[in-house]
C-alpha cells in the first residue's frame, strides 16, 4: 500500500546549461539513480529530481557568443542533456528548469518573504569591476600584472565600482547553524566536509550574501524593485522544493517528499548547500534536508576536468563502444564515495576486463553452461549431499549480501556496496574450483553433490542479479534469462530474504557472454590514440561561479594522514635554470621549458601555468622541479619531470623557487 511506504527523495545539483553534460555531471547524476533504484528495490517510494540551472551572466554570455537568446541556447542543451540521461539510464522523477514559470513564481515568492521578514535588506556593494566581463572582483581575488591589479578572468584592469544590491543577514543565524550542525553529525557528510564548514566559514563569522544584482539580466526579476534581478543562490537553491510545488496550491509533492533526504553535491558546492540553504529553510520555517553529501571529484590525470584545460570527457563515446552497464559500474565502482579519482580509459578498461567479463560474466557462463552439461539446461533439486565446509559459508555469506549491500548504501559507499557483491562473486568462481564440478560430473554417484553444487551457484547468481540491478540496470534481465527466472518475485529484494528459492525445473538458456573480453591495448588505441576517450581538446572556458573559486583552497587531493620520511625522499627535487621557455601550440594552457639541472644535465618540462606566466619573463629564472617522476606524453611532447608552484584560494599561481641564486641542479630536502 503505497501510502504506507516510507518516502526517499534525492536530488542532484542543477547543472549550468552552459555546455554539453561532462562525464562529471554524469557521475553525480548516476550516483543519484543508483541510489533511487536501490531504494526502490527495497520499496522505498522514491523520489529523484534533477534539472538546470539557467540563469546568469555566463548563460547570457554565452547565447550571444552563438548568436541566439538566451533561452534558445538553454533549450537545446537542456535537450542534449535529457538526451544524455536517456542514454545512461537515468530514471528522474522530474526535471526542473529554473526558466520555467513554476520555479520563477515561487522564487519570488520566497524573495518577497525574506525581505518583508526583514532577513535581506537594500545595500551598497562595492567592489573592484571588470566592465568587459561585468564582474565584480574583491581585491584578493584581482590579480597584479605590471603593478596593475586586473581581472583575473580576463588580464584587464579592473575600477572601483558600487552596485544597488539586495543582501541577506546570514550573519543572524550563524549561531544557530553551529548548533545545528554539531548536533546532527549525519546532516553533512563526508563528517570532515561538516569540519571545513565549521572552521573555515561558520566559526570565523558569516559575511551577509549578496543576493540581487541590476547588472544582471538574464534571471528572476526582484517583483517588488524590478531593476533588480535574483542573484544566483536563491534562485538557484530553491528548485529542491519549487519542483515539488512548495507555497502553491497543489503542493501535494511537497507535502509528501519534503525534507529531502539527500541532496547529492560536489564538494566545491557543500558550503552553498550546508550553509547559505538552510539558513534559507530556517529563515522560511521549514525542515532542513536530512543530508547533504559532498561527494570528490572526477578528475583527469591530476586536474579537475574543465573545458579551459581542454581535457574534458564526455560519456557518448564511451557508451557507444561498450554499452551503459559498464560505465555505471566504472563510475560507481572506481573511487570512494567523497575522495577524487581518477578517469582513465585505462583504468576503465581494466575493470571492464577484470570485474565484468572475468568475475561475473565467467560465472554467468560457468554455472549456466554446466547446468547445460551435467542436468540437461534444467535445475536439478535441492538433495541432502551437502559439503559443511564448501558449502556452508558460501550460502551464509550470500545471504548476508543484502544486508552488507544495505550497510553500505545507507552510508553511500557505493564502491563498497559493490566491493561486497563481487567478494560473493570471487568466493563463487573459488567454490567452482573446489568443488570441481567437472570431476563430479563424471561419477553418477555424485550427481547429487553435483545438483547442490549447481543450485548453490545458481541461486549466488539470482543473489548477484538482483543485488546489482540498481548500478547496472540492464544487465539484470540478461542474467535472468540465461538462468531462466522470469517470476519477478524472483527479482525481488523480498526474495533475497531466503536463500534457494530458485525453482527445480527452470530451464536455463545459455547466451552471448555477458561482457565480451576486451584487448585493452587494441582498446587503449582505437579509443584515443593515446588521448582519453572523449577528450575534447577545445578551449571553451567553463568557471561555473566565481564564488566558487573562494572554495580552492579546500580542494586538496586526499592526502594521507602521514607519511614517512622515506616516502618524502622518493621524490627527487632539484633547483634548474630556466633555459628556454615557449607556449606550446594550440595549447591555452602549457608552457613548455628547457631547464638546466647542472651536472645532472637538461631537461624538457611541461608544465599548465600559461595563463599564469609568459615564457619571456621566466627565461633565466630558477625553479624546483620533481626530477625522478616517470616520464609523460603531454600534448605529443614528452615531459620529464614536474615544475613546483603554489596556486592560492583565489587562483594566483606562483612559481616555487630558492632565496638566493644557487647552483643549477642543487638537491632540496
Ligand atoms: N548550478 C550549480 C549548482 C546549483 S545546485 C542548487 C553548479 N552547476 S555545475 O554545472 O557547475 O555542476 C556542478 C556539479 O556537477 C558538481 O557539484 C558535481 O556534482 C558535478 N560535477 C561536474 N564535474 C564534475 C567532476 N569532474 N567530478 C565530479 N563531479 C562533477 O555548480
Amino acid at each position: 500500500m503505497s501510502e504506507n511506504k516510507k518516502t526517499f527523495y534525492i536530488t542532484t545539483p542543477i547543472y549550468y546549461p552552459s555546455g554539453n553534460m561532462t562525464i562529471g555531471h554524469t557521475y553525480t547524476t548516476v550516483a543519484a539513480d543508483t541510489m533511487t533504484r536501490f531504494r526502490k528495490l527495497q520499496g522505498y517510494d522514491t523520489y529523484f529530481l534533477t534539472g538546470t540551472d539557467e540563469h546568469g551572466q555566463k548563460i547570457e554570455k554565452k547565447a550571444a557568443e552563438a548568436g541566439v537568446t538566451p533561452i534558445a541556447y538553454v533549450d537545446k542543451i537542456v535537450a542534449e542533456t535529457k538526451e544524455l540521461w536517456k542514454l545512461m539510464d537515468i530514471q528522474y522523477d522530474d526535471f526542473i528548469r529554473t526558466t520555467e514559470e513554476r520555479h520563477i513564481k515561487v522564487v519570488q515568492k520566497i524573495f518577497r518573504q525574506f525581505y518583508e521578514q526583514g532577513d535581506i535588506y537594500k545595500a551598497e556593494y562595492e567592489g573592484m569591476y571588470c566592465t568587459p566581463c561585468e564582474s565584480f572582483w574583491t581585491p584578493t581575488q584581482l590579480v597584479e600584472k605590471d603593478g596593475v591589479k586586473v581581472c583575473p578572468d580576463c588580464g584587464r584592469p579592473c575600477q572601483p565600482m558600487k552596485e544597488e544590491s539586495y543582501f541577506f543577514r546570514m550573519s543572524k543565524y550563524q549561531d544557530w547553524l553551529i548548533d545545528y550542525i554539531e548536533n546532527h553529525p549525519d546532516f553533512i557528510q563526508p563528517a570532515k566536509r561538516a569540519n571545513e564548514m565549521l572552521t573555515n566559514f561558520l566559526r570565523p563569522g558569516l559575511q551577509d550574501l549578496c543576493v540581487s544584482r541590476t547588472s544582471v539580466k538574464w534571471g528572476i526579476p526582484v517583483d517588488f524593485d524590478e531593476k533588480h534581478t535574483v542573484y544566483v543562490w536563491i534562485d538557484a537553491l530553491s528548485n529542491y522544493i519549487t519542483a515539488l510545488g512548495y507555497s502553491t496550491e497543489h503542493d501535494e509533492l511537497f507535502r509528501k517528499y519534503w525534507p529531502a533526504d539527500i541532496h547529492l553535491v560536489g564538494k566545491e558546492i557543500v558550503r552553498f548547500h550546508t550553509i547559505y540553504w538552510p539558513i534559507m529553510l530556517h529563515a522560511l520555517g521549514l525542515p532542513l534536508p536530512k543530508q547533504v553529501f559532498g561527494h570528490g571529484w572526477l578528475l583527469f590525470g591530476a586536474d579537475r576536468m574543465s573545458k579551459s584545460k581542454g581535457n574534458v570527457v564526455y560519456p557518448g563515446p564511451i557508451v557507444a563502444r561498450y554499452g551503459v552497464d559498464p560505465l555505471r559500474y566504472y563510475l560507481m565502482r572506481e573511487m570512494p564515495f567523497g575522495a577524487d579519482g581518477n578517469y582513465t580509459n585505462e583504468s576503465f578498461l581494466v575493470r571492464m576486463n577484470a570485474d565484468l567479463a572475468n568475475d561475473l560474466g565467467n560465472l554467468v557462463s560457468r554455472t549456466v553452461a554446466m547446468i547445460e552439461k551435467y542436468f540437461d539446461g534444467v535445475l536439478p533439486a535441492w538433495t541432502d549431499a551437502t559439503d559443511k565446509e564448501l558449502d556452508a559459508p558460501l550460502k551464509e555469506h550470500c545471504a548476508a549480501l543484502p544486508t552488507l549491500v544495505n550497510e553500505q548504501m545507507d552510508k553511500l559507499q557505493f564502491s563498497q556496496a559493490l566491493a561486497e557483491i563481487w567478494k560473493v562473486i570471487g568466493e563463487c568462481n573459488k567454490y567452482i574450483d573446489l568443488t570441481q564440478p567437472w570431476v563430479l560430473g563424471k561419477d553418477p554417484e555424485k550427481r547429487d553433490r553435483l545438483a547442490n553444487v549447481m543450485l548453490t551457484l545458481a541461486e549466488c547468481v539470482r543473489f548477484a542479479a538482483v543485488l546489482i540491478g540498481p548500478f547496472m540496470p540492464s544487465t539484470p534481465d540478461r542474467i535472468y534469462q540465461q538462468l531462466g527466472v522470469t517470476d519477478d518475485s524472483l527479482k525481488s529484494w523480498d526474495s533475497l530474504k531466503t536463500f534457494g528459492l530458485l525453482p527445480a525445473g527452470t530451464r536455463v538458456c545459455k547466451g552471448d557472454a555477458l561482457f565480451p573480453r576486451i584487448d585493452v591495448n587494441r582498446e587503449l588505441e582505437a579509443l584515443s590514440g593515446g588521448k582519453e576517450a572523449g577528450a575534447e581538446s577545445g578551449a571553451g572556458k567553463k568557471q561555473p561561479e566565481k564564488e566558487q573559486k573562494a572554495e580552492k583552497k579546500h580542494e586538496e587531493p586526499e592526502y594521507p594522514e602521514e607519511v614517512s620520511i622515506d616516502d618524502f625522499f622518493k621524490c627527487k627535487l632539484q633547483v634548474g635554470r630556466v633555459l628556454a621557455c615557449e607556449k606550446v601550440e594550440k595549447s591555452n594552457k602549457l608552457l613548455k621549458f628547457r631547464l638546466s639541472f647542472g651536472k645532472d644535465g637538461e631537461r624538457t618540462i611541461l608544465s599548465g601555468i600559461a595563463k599564469y606566466y609568459t615564457p619571456e619573463e621566466l627565461v633565466g629564472r630558477q625553479v624546483v622541479a620533481i626530477t625522478n617522476l616517470a616520464p609523460r606524453k603531454i600534448a605529443g611532447i614528452e615531459s620529464q619531470g614536474m615544475i613546483l608552484s603554489a596556486l592560492d584560494s583565489e587562483d594566483n599561481l606562483t612559481l616555487v623557487g630558492v632565496h638566493a641564486d644557487t647552483e643549477d641542479g642543487a638537491i632540496i630536502g
